[in-house]
């Protein structure tokens, strides 16, 4: 007791020792600081590192296209510039590419802001993929650029692309690479230029997207209506298809995606013991008499 008060009394007189007495506490939560610094090192690291920058280069949806047919074109014919040519390929040069290329040709058009590799230009007879070549061009359009923002425009008619070629050669490529005959006729073979074709119809991904899940989303709603049905119902069949199915949704949704086995006994059979369990039927169906295989038939050919 004595102890302590004098210890007091001394602290009084000489304050300065107080931090003899706190040192231990200081030390320990400056050591714990750091321990906690160290450990979340690997953090504090990870967030100092300079953001990537972003990928801009993000595909846009396809466009509409009605089927129609591709008139043949002779190629060696078209791969001589003309006014026309070049015109046709203006129009759609201004339209459709300078939004990226510019212009100008210089690829810096508005819409090439961030976009990484940027957009060709034109003018600089360096680094081209494909070629200034017609049959490059050609080929370019054909396909895209695989990783950039250079798609393919394989929609617009091949007459459309050779105009374009010939508009962006004429207008920005410094003297630009002919293209010999035998590159002319391969082009012809492998695109069948001289022979013209049949263009499917096309719609945005998106679209065939919604359409699919509308569709799926209506099959899936009537198949639950005829789980309620066969659940309620006190046919036979109804009994038989109750204890050989393991999900009642998905035994109706096998038998849905094909149902050929309407007018084939021996299909129906097939369909329900091929693959038993993944198909939502369950072991009993190897069970059934040939009494309960018909109920089952005829009730299913009823409810669907
Ligand atoms: C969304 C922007 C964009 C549009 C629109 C666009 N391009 Fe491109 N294009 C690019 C980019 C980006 C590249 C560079 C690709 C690379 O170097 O990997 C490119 C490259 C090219 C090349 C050079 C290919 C090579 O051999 O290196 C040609 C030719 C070309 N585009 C033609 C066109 C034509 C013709 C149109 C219009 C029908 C068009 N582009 C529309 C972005 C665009």
């Amino acid at each position: 007791m004595d102890n302590l008060k004098n210890n007091l009394n001394k602290l009084r007189s000489d304050p300065g020792k107080i931090f003899g007495f706190v040192y231990p506490y200081i030390l320990f939560v400056i050591i714990a600081l750091g321990i906690l610094y160290i450990t979340n090192l690997g953090n504090i690291a990870r967030q100092s590192i300079p953001l990537v920058a972003a990928d801009t280069t993000k595909l846009t949806d396809l466009p509409v296209i009605e089927p129609r047919t591709v008139p043949p074109i002779n190629i060696i014919e078209i791969s001589q510039p003309t006014q026309e040519l070049i015109a046709q390929g203006k129009e759609a040069y201004t339209t459709i590419c300078a939004s990226c290329h510019g212009e100008d040709g210089r690829g810096s058009g508005p819409a090439s802001t961030g976009l990484n590799p940027p957009p060709r230009n034109f003018t600089n007879k360096e680094g081209w993929k494909n070629s200034p070549k017609i049959a490059g061009i050609y080929t370019t359009l054909e396909q895209g650029i695989p990783g950039s923002g250079m798609i393919a425009y394989n929609y617009l008619p091949p007459s459309d692309r050779i105009a374009l070629a010939h508009y962006i050669r004429q207008t920005f490529v410094p003297d630009p690479p002919v293209d010999t005959e035998s590159e002319l006729t391969a082009l012809d073979q492998l695109y069948f230029l001289s022979q013209g074709k049949e263009i499917p119809a096309q719609i945005p991904v998106e679209t065939a997207m919604n359409l699919i899940m509308e569709e799926n989303s209506t099959t899936v709603q009537t198949l639950v209506q005829k789980v309620n049905q066969v659940n309620y119902e006190s046919d036979a069949g109804a009994r038989v298809f109750n204890s050989v199915t393991s999900n009642k949704l998905r035994a109706l949704t096998t038998l849905n995606s094909d149902n050929s086995w309407k007018q084939d006994y021996q299909k129906f059979v097939r369909t329900l013991i091929y693959n038993v369990n993944s198909n939502g039927f369950n072991n009993n169906i190897f069970r059934l008499s040939s009494d309960e295989w018909n109920a089952l038939y005829n009730y299913m050919n009823r409810l669907f």
